[in-house]
């Protein structure tokens, strides 16, 4: 696992420490990148010591009582709060998880959280995830057919078909995958990575879709798909459990066997 934590154009500098409350016994000491670039300033780091006996289990929790009892000026994204919405995705002790769904027990001593990497700071927590959604919106996220629908009923698929998109649907988008990739940080300008990848392949297994010959076309292509060199930082990190590098790999198969004809 390579581990990197640091945002783009990063020199971080040391910020303020907010003192647990006189008495708290129970004290986790969250170490927090903070940066406004419209601010002139420098990044830093925060310091933020929580009583846990006032504080609920997971990091997001740890997040969100810093910006209501502690910094309000704290930014971050978050919806859901179950791991659903993917929007609260930031790098944890050098892994990009869900805050939502990590526990603070799963980690000792100070939890350092930054933004994910490798993406522009928009502010603190936020990273810039208009690329990403641009690259989403590039492989036709959504079914496509030819033939017209049945008249009399939606398109169905078999219980067979449908166990085809297990360990696919399941993707919130959330990024972790395409920003601990190593392809993905030098190329991304030109590698999809693989979480759109995950996404593309989602359709090309739709028994439904019609459009498997379009869609391999756009994405034979040296820079879109052959940038995975198959690390497996993508799978590793997943907080879904899901396995993008095999979605990737399988699409590179069913390339090889239109090859064959
Ligand atoms: S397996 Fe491919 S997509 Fe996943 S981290 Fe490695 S290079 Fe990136
Ligand atoms: S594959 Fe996993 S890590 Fe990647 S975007 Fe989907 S849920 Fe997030
Ligand atoms: S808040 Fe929705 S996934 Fe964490």
């Amino acid at each position: 696992m390579v581990e990197f934590t640091l945002p783009r154009n990063s020199r971080i500098t040391e910020g303020k420490t907010f003192k647990a409350a006189e008495g708290a016994s129970n004290v986790r000491r969250f170490e927090v990148y903070r940066w406004d670039p419209d601010s002139g300033e420098k990044p830093r780091i925060d310091v933020y010591e929580i009583d846990m006996d006032a504080c609920g289990p997971m990091v997001l929790d740890a997040i969100l009582k810093i910006k209501n009892e502690i910094d309000s000026t704290l930014t971050f994204r978050r919806s859901c709060r179950e791991g659903v919405c993917g929007s609260c995705a930031m790098n944890i002790n050098g892994k990009n998880t869900l805050a939502c769904t990590k526990a603070i027990s799963d980690y000792s001593g100070a939890v350092k959280i930054f933004p994910l990497p490798h993406m522009d700071v928009i502010k603190d927590l936020v990273a810039d995830m208009t690329h990403f959604f641009a690259q989403y919106a590039s492989i036709k996220p959504w079914l496509e057919t030819q033939t017209p629908p049945p008249a009399d009923r939606e398109r169905l698929q078999s219980k067979e078909e449908r166990a085809k998109l297990d360990g696919l649907y399941e993707c919130v988008l959330c990024a972790c995958c395409s920003t601990s990739c190593p392809s993905y940080w030098w190329n991304s300008e030109r590698y999809l990575g693989p979480a759109i990848l995950l996404q593309a392949y989602r359709w090309l297994a739709d028994s439904r879709d019609e459009n498997t010959g379009a869609r391999l076309d756009e994405l034979e292509d040296p820079f879109k798909l052959y940038r995975c060199h198959t690390i497996m930082n993508c799978t590793d990190t997943c907080p879904k459990g899901l396995n993008p590098a095999k979605a990737i790999a399988e699409i590179k198969k069913q390339l090889v066997q239109r090859q064959q004809g």
